[in-house]
């Protein structure tokens, strides 16, 4: 077997992706492998996201060319070196002037080339490979959805790219339009990651509200109907998704939070900016008036479901009363857990060429103010659950001996102690005992029947 080493920035999205890279590459003799110092393939997955992505993905790429320069020396052996994921599509063969010991570029919809690209490089020509095409045949159709070991909780993209074009963002021109799986092709992909021993799916997109497709009566299907479809998998016991937009939370979906217990009462919905003028200029397409309904509506269905989101601070134009209608929508709305981020000029978005930026030093204030009281509001949230008893998928050993690392239905992570030693992939009850910023602590309740 060869070795292939693969370093994932970025979004869950890209997660998955890399997943799939090592699925789809195993069957060309590729294993997966912890050393990038022995590795013959090396893939860099990148994100384009936020702040200074293009420039971390060169410096990334500094520190590859000495790794493979060494291994060159101390072995003989050359390693091929693949760029993908976001900054690959937007930068394209920039990538190989800049760092020349590129070998390939793939963008995240025609990844599924890779084996063929890879088969064409020769160390000797070192000839380069560029494929950032957005293929005619959707690259789902292409992918090798054999599953190897996942673990208790998988990722599963239902849904890619964006039709919104929100003014900050890259994804549109990075992820291309909106595109929604097939049905039969999530269910079968689901129905795999099952058979693997995966109790939780976390559907990705996006905007993975905006999923659609025919179902096999040739109904339009939503989110919500499609949940409903994946919760008759027997062994599969929690579902998730993420990430949403307001527009798209439609009725079904939110009546799935009140109906479908395998779905967990947790919702990201990202608000962005808490003022309307604001919102209008990143064209959101939504007022914050229309964002509270929907979260309103949500609690009314599901009143105890935690909400999380995301915010961009100092967008060009926020002015210091921008800056509090957004502390007030947050004091409204009461996070379980959010994320907040520095506007960044992302190049080629029509807000990269507004003039009225905001000062630096501006923006690090605003992000100190709102992170704080962000901060405030998980750690209520956190309290909050002591005293309750939650059911926990767990997920993986913790560091200290004895410990197990569990998630919470609300999404929060959650540490305890057992002398069973195999609890990993099962469903325990907590009694939750302590609370910090990012995590609970709680005790087993021992199950009678053992
Ligand atoms: N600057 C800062 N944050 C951004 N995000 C997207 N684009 C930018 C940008 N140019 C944030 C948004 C989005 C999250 C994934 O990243 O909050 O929801
Ligand atoms: Fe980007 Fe807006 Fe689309 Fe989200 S909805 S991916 S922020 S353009």
């Amino acid at each position: 077997m060869k070795k292939l080493f693969i370093k994932t920035h970025g979004c869950q999205m890209n997660f998955y992706d890399s997943e799939k890279m090592v699925d789809l590459l195993k069957p060309h003799g590729y294993q997966l492998n912890n050393n990038v110092e022995d590795a013959d393939i090396i893939v860099l997955n990148t994100c384009h996201i936020r702040e200074k992505a293009v420039e971390k993905t060169y410096s990334e790429l500094g520190r590859i060319r000495d790794k493979i320069a060494l291994r060159k020396e101390k072995t003989g052996k050359d390693s091929i070196v693949a760029v993908a994921g976001c900054v690959a599509q937007a930068q394209g063969k920039e990538i190989m002037r800049r760092s020349p010991w590129v070998d390939i570029v793939v963008g995240p919809q025609s990844f599924q080339n890779l084996p063929e690209l890879i088969a064409k490089v020769d160390p000797i020509k070192k000839n380069k490979h560029v494929d950032i095409n957005f293929p005619v045949i959707p690259k789902f159709d292409q992918l090798n959805h054999e599953v190897r070991d996942r673990g208790p909780s998988a990722f599963l993209t239902i849904q890619e790219g964006c039709d919104k074009f929100c003014t900050f963002c890259v994804v549109p021109y990075t992820r291309g339009a909106e595109y929604s799986r097939p049905v039969k092709s999530i269910i079968d992909e689901a129905k795999k990651l099952i058979d693997a021993g995966v109790k939780e799916i976390t559907l990705l997109g996006q905007n993975v509200n905006a999923w659609n497709a025919n179902g096999p009566n040739k109904k339009k299907w939503g989110l919500g109907r499609l949940i409903a479809e994946l919760a008759k998998i027997k062994d599969l016991e929690f579902i998730r998704y993420t990430t949403s937009h307001p527009l798209d939370m439609d009725l079904d979906l939110i009546e799935a939070h009140r109906d479908i217990e395998k779905l967990m009462p947790y919702l990201h919905l990202p608000l962005q900016s808490g003022s309307d003028n604001i919102l209008k200029l990143m064209n959101r397409k939504h007022t914050t008036k229309q964002y509270l309904k929907v979260i309103e509506k949500v609690r009314h269905y599901k009143p105890d479901i935690a909400i999380s989101g995301d915010f961009i601070i100092g967008f060009p134009g926020e002015s210091s009363r921008d800056h509090e209608s957004t502390i007030n929508v947050i004091n409204e709305v009461q996070y379980s857990q959010a994320y907040s981020f520095k506007y960044s000029i992302r190049p080629g978005t029509p807000a990269a060429i507004y003039y009225n930026h905001v000062d630096e030093k501006v923006k690090s204030s605003r992000l100190q103010e709102i992170q704080e009281i962000l901060r405030e509001q998980q750690m209520r949230f956190n309290k909050n659950s002591i005293g309750s008893t939650l059911k926990v998928l767990v997920l993986k050993h913790g560091k200290k001996n004895g410990q197990y690392l569990g998630r919470s239905p609300f999404n929060q992570s959650i540490y305890f102690n057992s002398e069973e030693l195999n609890l990993i992939g099962s469903t325990v009850d907590i009694d939750v005992t302590e609370a910090f910023q990012n995590s609970l602590t709680g005790k087993m309740k021992i199950n009678k029947c053992i």
